[in-house]
């Protein structure tokens, strides 16, 4: 009876405020929440310490469909989960821009992709899932009640990446974030396997002028026009 239990998708591209959303998103409607490029961050991060390739696609999908991978509250609303990889903590490491690359490279790879498929779709549980990535309305979960596609200019999401990780304390200059984030885009719309781009039956949103509250407000707009709730 899964193919009942309601999901949402936010797709885009990095930056965009696809994990802000989904989060608040989920936390308002009690939905449990995805946080797919995660998934390929933590392969990507457990790949180096295998020290397997990143062109290595058997093993890279062999990888995958072995991951024990749990998400935890961080206990900051503002701050992603926290993510363990086999009982080790690795929300950090997984966040570094190297730990973003190495995920952008290996995700064209079929075989990595079959292999996250059945992990991503086992977060599907009642009452609700809140899932973000880029190809969660396209393919993952394509049946979805209601998918969002948002997006904002390549220099906008460059500036708030740049605030984020400062904000951590990982050293980046804004000039390098941006041109790593045209790189990341053209690869991820590029590829021949799952391409980012908004499924036919999604909602665009364009958040470069407009703050996670003004959007999260037009998303929950959607949510009640859909019958989603009340
Ligand atoms: O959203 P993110 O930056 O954490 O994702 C890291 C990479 O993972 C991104 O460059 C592309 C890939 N990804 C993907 O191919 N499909 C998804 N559903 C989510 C992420």
């Amino acid at each position: 009876m899964t193919d009942k239990v309601p999901v949402i998708t936010i797709d885009g591209p990095v930056g965009a405020g696809k994990g802000a959303i989904a989060q608040r998103l989920a936390e308002r409607l009690g939905f449990h929440l995805l946080d797919s490029g995660a998934l390929y961050r933590v392969l990507a991060v457990a790949a180096a310490k295998e020290d397997i390739r990143d062109d290595d696609a058997d093993a890279l999908g062999s990888l995958a469909g072995k991951l024990v991978v749990r998400f935890e509250p961080s206990g900051d609303p503002d701050e992603p989960l926290d993510v363990i990889l086999d009982e080790q903590e690795v929300t950090q490491a997984i966040r570094t821009n190297e730990a973003g690359e190495m995920a952008s490279r290996i995700s064209p790879l079929t075989e990595v992709r079959m292999g996250l498929r059945d992990l991503q779709r086992s977060f599907r549980r009642s009452p609700g899932l809140v899932a973000d990535g880029r190809d969660m309305g396209t393919v993952v979960f394509a049946d979805a009640v209601l998918k969002i596609y948002l997006t904002a200019s390549a220099e906008v999401r460059a500036e708030r990446r740049y605030k984020q990780l400062k904000h951590k304390d990982i050293g980046v200059s804004l000039h390098a974030l941006l041109e790593s984030i045209r790189e990341r885009d053209e690869r991820d719309m590029q590829r021949a396997v799952a391409p980012l781009r908004p499924a036919d039956d999604a909602f665009t949103l364009d958040s470069t002028d407009l703050d996670i509250d003004a959007v999260l407000a037009q998303v929950m707009n959607l949510v009640r026009q859909r019958g989603i709730i009340d």
